[in-house]
């Protein structure tokens, strides 16, 4: 393992005024975007709509992007490879390697990620092919009192443990996603609850299994109200409750946290990473890992017709130059 290049690596990928692009949606929840804006979800335009953020000027404010499997071996329109495409505006390479949820046994609404199985190979192929960073995604659901279980959170946690120490082995940084749901009508006061014990379990099996703090990005939730709560915090209170937890969890160490959006509004989204980055000084960067709220905008814009890609260009390169502002805590409505 090359500590220092994993080093290089991790705080490369959180440059102030800049950010994640994750575009590492499965072909499945790709699917389910192109449904939203009636494009057929086919190979050419999976590929064809990546490209066309690729190529955009808002590149200059994406410091790295989040791959699929798919896209990580496609080539453009004219034959150059993506990952190319992507090393050329300046950006790093990264793939997302987990499998997907499962049910979990024995405890009812609740998942576990999977793909640990020949992770060691793939991380192997993954980074013949470029990739320099990786991401695993554990989905823990929240309700007002039961969920998640300790169950949950422990396997879960488990399972980044494994995936990151696998991915420093292969020098590759692990984007270590434990993913609080906004789902529910759950107060702030329970998210901050549910967020920081899943943190505390995290970062303890980080430290059973060795991983190295200053080679990996932390992605988490950030502390909200859930979705359906009839009192929603606003602004300020979210980057307050979710520094004050992140403070409490994160060690000074790990270089640079990369937030999540999760459902929030676009807007919303900037507007939270702006206010927590005006809390400063703080021990690490902050900064935006966003799917969503990045392209939600261009998706619409585009909505699948050649003719409309220097529109969706233009919608991607707005949220991304929005939220590079919020990464520095600069952003003004
Ligand atoms: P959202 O920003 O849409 O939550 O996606 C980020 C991500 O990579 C989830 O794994």
């Amino acid at each position: 393992m090359n500590l220092s290049a994993l080093n290089t690596t991790a705080l490369a990928m959180v440059t102030p005024g800049k950010g994640i692009l994750a575009a590492d949606e499965s072909t499945g929840t790709i699917k389910k975007r192109f449904d939203a804006i009636k494009v057929e979800s086919t190979e050419q335009n999976r590929r064809d709509y990546r490209e066309m953020l690729f190529r955009s000027d808002g590149m200059k404010y994406i410091s790295g992007v989040i791959l699929y499997d798919e896209t990580i071996r496609q080539n453009a329109a004219d034959g150059t490879p993506l990952v190319k495409l992507i090393e050329r505006a300046g950006c790093i390479p990264g793939i997302k390697v987990d499998e997907g949820t499962r049910p979990l046994p024995s405890c009812p609404g609740e998942t576990v990620t999977i793909g640990l199985d020949r992770l060691a190979d793939r991380l192997t192929t993954y980074y013949a092919l470029g990739a320099r960073f990786a991401k695993w995604r554990a989905v823990i659901a929240i309700d007002k009192d039961n969920i998640p279980s300790m169950t949950a959170v422990h396997v879960n946690a488990h399972a980044l443990g494994r995936y990151a120490a696998l991915c420093q082995a292969a020098n590759i940084v692990p984007i270590v996603e434990p993913e609080v749901l906004m789902d529910g009508d759950h107060d702030i006061e329970r998210c901050f609850e549910v967020t920081r014990r899943v943190l505390d379990e995290v970062f303890h099996e980080l430290r059973i299994q060795r991983v190295a703090l200053d080679g990996m990005i932390l992605k988490p939730n950030m502390v909200v109200s859930g979705k359906s709560c009839p009192e929603q915090a606003a602004v300020a209170e979210v980057a307050e409750r979710t520094v004050q937890m992140l403070r409490e969890c994160v060690p000074a160490a790990v270089p640079g946290i990369a937030f999540l959006s999760g459902g929030q509004s676009d807007e919303d989204a900037t507007a939270h990473l702006d206010a927590m980055n005006r809390l400063g000084p703080l021990p690490w960067k902050l900064t935006f890992s966003y799917g969503r709220a990045l392209q939600a905008a261009p998706q619409q814009a585009w909505a699948g017709k050649a003719a409309n890609t220097p529109a969706g260009q233009r919608a991607f390169s707005h949220r991304a130059r929005m939220n590079a502002l919020a990464s520095r805590g600069e952003w003004t409505a």
